[in-house]
């Protein structure tokens, strides 16, 4: 038991979901960040806790987001040690009333992540949205950022109908597909910018040559998403490395599947 037994089921999920981009080879050294909204699970006891440090400037100011709670994975901590200690590798911060600043509430001074601009904006926009997604996930698919340094695959919707048509999966479990954040520098707020742009038409943004990030309820579901589009890159890849082209589903065909699933 960590806090409470809700907000415990959550951290839980945070630390499976480390484990699995460990296990995937997608989360060298600190590689990736994970970023949970944990407003609704924080009770009475852990809201009254006095912050462990003064307020950190954000660097934007986040409206939506006034006086919520998240849990961060610390910027410098691994994901297989996320994994295994959840609690001594991330922190829960609350944003202060301001909007522009936020606070560590936990025990541990674990500095939250140096993509935090990009996570909270994130949030703020799940938030204005009223989606009511509640996880952000950023993490390094070889695969899919490999394809990432190919301009033509940076082209609007070309990576995502490619890979959508490597398998039906794709098309039904990424429906919206993979917009593109051209190349900028990690943790900065043009990165946090350029992704929210993003994020208005898509539910996964590539980070070029860095690579992707993804927003869900849950942080299954964020990680889901990632996982079906390397999935379609896999099969890319493998058809080319057996010398052809693979042909893909054809338009007819997906539009079989988006008529059929309401997509
Ligand atoms: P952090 O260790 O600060 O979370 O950074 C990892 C990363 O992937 C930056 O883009
Ligand atoms: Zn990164």
């Amino acid at each position: 038991m960590y806090y409470n037994e809700k907000l415990d089921k959550i951290i839980n999920e945070i630390a499976e979901v480390a484990g699995y981009l460990w296990e995937k080879g997608w989360a060298e050294r600190n590689g990736g960040n994970i970023t949970v909204n944990v407003t609704d699970e924080v009770d009475d006891a852990l809201r009254s806790k006095k912050p462990i440090t003064e307020p950190i400037a954000i660097g934007e100011v986040l409206p939506h987001i006034k006086g919520m709670f998240f849990f961060c994975k610390g910027t410098n901590k691994r994901m297989r040690d996320l994994a295994r200690r959840p609690l001594d590798n991330g922190s829960i911060i609350r944003i202060c009333d301001d909007c522009a600043h936020y606070e560590i509430i936990a025990e541990n001074p674990v500095k939250p992540t140096s993509e935090l601009p990009a996570h909270l904006s994130m949030h703020n926009q799940m938030i204005e949205s009223g989606n009511g997604y509640k996880a952000a996930i950023h993490t390094h698919p070889i695969d899919l950022v490999a394809m990432s340094h190919n301009p033509h695959f940076l082209e609007k919707d070309v990576l995502s109908k490619l890979l959508w048509s490597m398998i039906p999966e794709t098309r039904a479990f990424c429906p919206k597909g993979i917009g593109i954040a051209n190349y900028e520098l990690p943790g900065s707020l043009t990165l946090a910018k350029s992704t929210i742009n993003q994020l208005k038409e898509y539910d996964v943004v590539m980070w070029e040559k860095h690579g992707v990030c993804a927003v869900g309820p849950d942080i299954l579901e964020a990680f889901d998403q990632i996982d079906v589009l390397s999935k379609a890159a896999q099969i890319y890849l493998t058809a080319k490395s057996m010398g052809f082209v693979p042909t893909g589903m054809s338009e007819g065909q997906l539009q079989e599947l988006k008529d059929a699933f309401n997509l």
